[in-house]
C-alpha cells in the first residue's frame, strides 16, 4: 500500500512521527512519502521537529512558505498536485487543522485519492478561527476519520458523515509525548540552570484572535508583566507574535517575565513538565498538559477539545487582562494547596494510538 504523508506547520510533525514510525515496521506492507509543504519554514519552527522526533527527511518540500490563507493554500495546492500525481499513492494521510491539511485533502479528493484524516471531528464551534474551516472542509472529503475522543465522533455523525468512516483511534499526538518524555526530562537540569528556574508559568500565545489585535495581545502582555513580579514567566515567542509585539510598548522592567525564541519539542516537554502552570491559546498544549497533570489556562471564548476540560486540567480565561491574573493566581493557590497530583487521562490517550491506526487500515478498509 502506498501512502502518502502530508505535514506543513508544527503541530504536524508530532502527529505524523508515530503513524511513520509505526508503518515503517512493515516494510511489506507500507510504502511511504513524505511531503512538506513548508508552510512553516523556520529552523525552529521546523527542522527542530526533524532532528527531534526522529522523523525522516521529506522526499519532497514544497517550499510555500508564508502569505494569506488563500495564496498559501493556493499555492500548496498547485503544487501538491504535482507531486500526488507522481507518487500515485493508495492514501494521502493529512492531521490536524492546518492550511496545509485543507489544501491536500482537497487536491487528493478531487484526484480521486483516498484520504486518511488524522484527528478528524474536533470542533470549536466557532467558525472565525481559520481552523475550524480547514476541519469542518477536510472531515467533509476524507474517506477515513481517526478521531481522538468520542465527542469528535458525535459531531461527525451529526455533520451526516458516514459512521463507518469514523474509528475512534485516541490522541497520536500523545504517542510522541510518552515515547520522548524520558528524553525530555534529560534536559530538564541544563534548562532549569539557564533561565534560572524554581517555580514557574510557561506561555505560549499565537492565535490571531489573541495576537493580531492589539487591544486583547496588550491586556495579555500586561497581565504577563503583572504575574511575573510574583512568578517567574518563560514566554517562547511564535513568528507572528514577535512581529505583532515589536509594534507594541511592552513594559520590560521585569527581568521575571523571559522571552525566549520558539523551543524544539524536547525542551518545551520539559518546562511544561515542571511547569507551576501553563497559559496558552495552541490546541496541541491543552491536550499535553492533560496528560501531564499540569494545570492549564486557555485564553480562548472556546476549544474544539472539551475533553481536556471535563477529563483534563483545563480552563478556558477571557484575555482581559484583570481575568487572566485572577484565574491564573487562582490555579497557582489551588496548586499549592493541592498536592494530589491529577491523573486522570482521556480515554485511548494512551501512547498506543498509531498501532490502532495501522490495525484499522489493515483490517478494516485495505
Ligand atoms: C499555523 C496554523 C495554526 C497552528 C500554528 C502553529 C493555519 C491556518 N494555522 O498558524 O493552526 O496552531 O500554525 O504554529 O494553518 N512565520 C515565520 N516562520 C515560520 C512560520 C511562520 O516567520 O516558520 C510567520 C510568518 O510571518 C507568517 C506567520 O508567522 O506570516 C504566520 O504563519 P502561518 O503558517 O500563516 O500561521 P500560524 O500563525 O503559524
Amino acid at each position: 500500500m502506498k501512502i502518502l504523508h502530508v505535514v506543513g506547520a508544527r503541530p504536524n510533525f508530532m502527529k505524523i512521527a508515530p503513524i511513520m514510525r509505526e508503518m515503517a515496521k512493515y516494510p511489506n506492507k507500507f510504502e511511504q512519502m513524505l511531503i512538506h509543504t513548508g508552510q512553516h519554514y523556520d529552523a525552529n519552527m521546523s527542522q527542530v521537529f526533524f532532528d527531534e522526533l526522529d522523523l525522516p527527511r521529506p522526499n519532497i518540500n514544497l517550499e510555500v512558505g508564508s502569505g494569506s490563507h488563500a495564496w498559501q493554500t493556493a499555492q500548496i495546492m498547485q503544487h501538491f498536485e504535482l507531486a500526488l500525481m507522481e507518487f500515485n499513492p493508495d492514501w494521502v494521510f493529512v492531521p490536524g487543522d492546518v492550511n496545509s491539511t485543507i489544501a491536500c485533502a482537497l487536491v487528493a479528493s478531487k484526484l480521486g485519492v483516498r484520504v486518511a484524516h488524522v484527528e478528524a471531528g474536533l470542533r470549536s464551534f466557532d467558525r472565525t478561527m481559520p481552523e475550524e474551516i480547514n476541519r469542518l472542509l477536510t472531515d467533509q472529503i476524507s474517506d477515513l476519520l481517526l478521531t481522538p475522543s468520542r465527542d469528535a465522533d458525535k459531531n461527525l455523525i451529526c455533520e451526516g458523515i458516514d459512521p463507518n468512516k469514523i474509528y475512534f483511534v485516541g490522541n497520536v499526538m500523545i504517542d510522541t509525548l510518552v515515547r520522548l518524555l524520558p528524553k525530555a526530562e534529560i534536559r530538564w537540569p541544563s534548562l532549569r540552570d539557564q533561565f534560572q528556574l524554581n517555580n514557574y508559568i510557561l506561555v505560549t500565545i499565537h492565535r490571531p484572535s489573541n495576537v493580531d489585535n492589539s487591544e486583547s495581545l496588550s491586556e495579555i502582555l500586561a497581565a504577563l508583566v503583572k504575574i511575573s513580579h510574583y512568578i517567574k514567566v518563560i514566554f517562547p515567542v511564535h513568528p507572528r507574535t514577535r512581529s505583532r509585539i515589536s509594534t507594541l510598548n511592552l513594559d520590560k522592567s521585569s527581568h521575571n517575565l523571559v522571552l525566549t525564541e520558539p523551543m524544539g519539542y524536547l525542551d518545551f516537554l520539559a518546562l511544561q513538565k515542571k511547569a507551576s502552570l501553563v497559559l496558552t491559546d495552541s490546541g496541541g498544549i491543552q491536550e499535553e498538559t492533560t496528560y501531564l497533570g499540569i494545570p492549564c489556562i486557555t485564553v480562548r471564548p472556546n476549544t474544539e477539545r472539551p475533553v481536556t476540560i471535563t477529563e483534563g486540567t483545563n480552563c478556558l480565561v477571557d484575555s482581559k487582562s484583570a481575568a487572566l491574573v485572577e484565574a491564573i493566581r487562582a490555579a497557582l493557590i489551588n496548586n499549592h494547596y493541592n498536592n494530589t497530583k491529577y491523573e486522570r487521562r482521556p480515554e485511548l490517550w494512551d501512547g498506543k494510538t498509531a498501532g490502532r491506526i495501522i490495525q484499522v487500515l489493515c483490517e478494516e478498509v485495505m
